[in-house]
């Protein structure tokens, strides 16, 4: 079948055997098909982070284990455990409902909630790992369920566990997040403050954080069910001080984050600078608000995609020495 309405890129290309888990007991007899198909199984969420450069020779599983369940609750919080199927901005928007704050800033990001703690999805000055309690997955080689908790997922930016030491090797059917009562707002990203005044909104609360970010996030980054894409195709590179020292005395204006590991620089201010936002090759091109996220404007190939990423690499390596690692997983 065509995976053309499972990723945002809207990529066509084709899965060999395809299937929807809706539980636990699914998914293991999923990977059991796997093992006697002797093909690998492919888990999708949303397919909102993902390139599909060429049909895929796998069992595609499609991730729809629902349900948001409260686990745990004291005055000050709660612990609310969601299936890895359901919709991550749903998700959101279920928790501003119930006034459960910490997830507000991350409004409006596709995917699923099975898929958030993979790559520590972030936005806005929060990442999930700030309200992330545990999660459940299932083992691909034992086929058993187990627990991880906040250490064993070893989150760092846009990373997790998942990602390296245990990559392939596990696959996620739930996530429980600890979510507060009493909210803390986090608007400490400038636009967040700006676009809250411009609302008009005086007093703060969950509901208008998430609007606000809502409100930014429709203005740059385009909508993949008109434009397909998979949000930025390239993590926030971090460079030594030294690097950015010597970068800055040849472009005064680059911006410049200090973290623990030295100067995370925006991916976008690199690729603008070397002449490629908003520039159209075909079918596909790079976002002319947002230079981060590169779009098909329809019936484009995944291998064209993917044959721009390179350039831009190359770009960007051959004019400031930096290597842009991609954030969209290839297949
Ligand atoms: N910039 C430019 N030109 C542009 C746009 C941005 O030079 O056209 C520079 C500016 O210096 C700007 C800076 O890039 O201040 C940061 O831009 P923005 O706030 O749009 O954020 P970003 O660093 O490009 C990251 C995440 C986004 C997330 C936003 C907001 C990564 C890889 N991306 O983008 O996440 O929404 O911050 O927090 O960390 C995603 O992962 O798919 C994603 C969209």
């Amino acid at each position: 079948i065509s995976l053309k309405p499972y990723n945002t890129f809207g990529i066509d290309k084709k899965a060999k055997f395809f299937a929807v888990a809706t539980s636990e007991e699914d998914v293991k007899g999923a990977l059991v098909k796997s093992n006697e198909l002797d093909i690998p199984l492919l888990v999708l969420g949303g397919g909102s982070n993902i390139l599909l450069t060429q049909d895929v020779n796998a069992l595609v599983l499609k991730m729809e284990i629902s349900g948001i369940d409260v686990i745990k609750q004291s005055e000050e919080d709660v612990i609310v455990e969601v299936g890895a199927g359901e919709n991550w901005h749903q998700f959101v928007l279920y928790c501003i409902e119930q006034d459960w704050a910490g997830v507000e800033n991350l409004s409006l990001i596709p995917g699923t909630v099975g898929a958030s703690p993979m790559q520590n999805i972030g936005a806005y000055g929060i990442e999930i790992k700030e309200v992330f309690h545990q999660l459940r997955a299932i083992n691909r080689n034992t086929g058993t369920s187990e627990v991880f908790d906040w250490n064993q997922c070893k989150f760092g930016y846009r990373d997790s566990v998942f990602k390296n030491d245990l990559k392939d090797k596990y696959i996620i059917t739930s996530v429980s997040f600890k979510l507060k009562k009493k909210p803390i707002f986090n608007i400490s990203y400038g636009a967040i403050e700006d676009t809250l005044k411009a609302m008009g909104i005086e007093e703060i609360n969950i509901k208008a954080i998430s609007d606000a970010v809502i409100q930014i996030r429709q203005s740059k980054l385009p909508d993949p069910a008109v434009i397909g894409n998979a949000g930025s195709f390239f993590k926030n590179p971090t460079i030594s001080q030294e690097e950015f020292d010597r970068l800055k005395s040849e472009y005064p204006n680059i911006p410049g984050y200090p973290n623990e590991e030295g100067v995370k620089v925006p991916a976008a201010w690199l690729i603008e600078q070397a002449g490629w936002k908003g520039q159209t090759f075909g079918k596909i091109g790079v976002h002319k608000l947002q230079p981060l996220v590169l779009v098909n404007y329809g019936d484009g190939d995944g291998k064209e995609i993917a044959y721009l990423s390179k350039r831009i690499q190359t770009s960007i390596q051959e004019k400031f020495g930096i290597h842009l690692h991609p954030e969209v997983n290839f297949i």
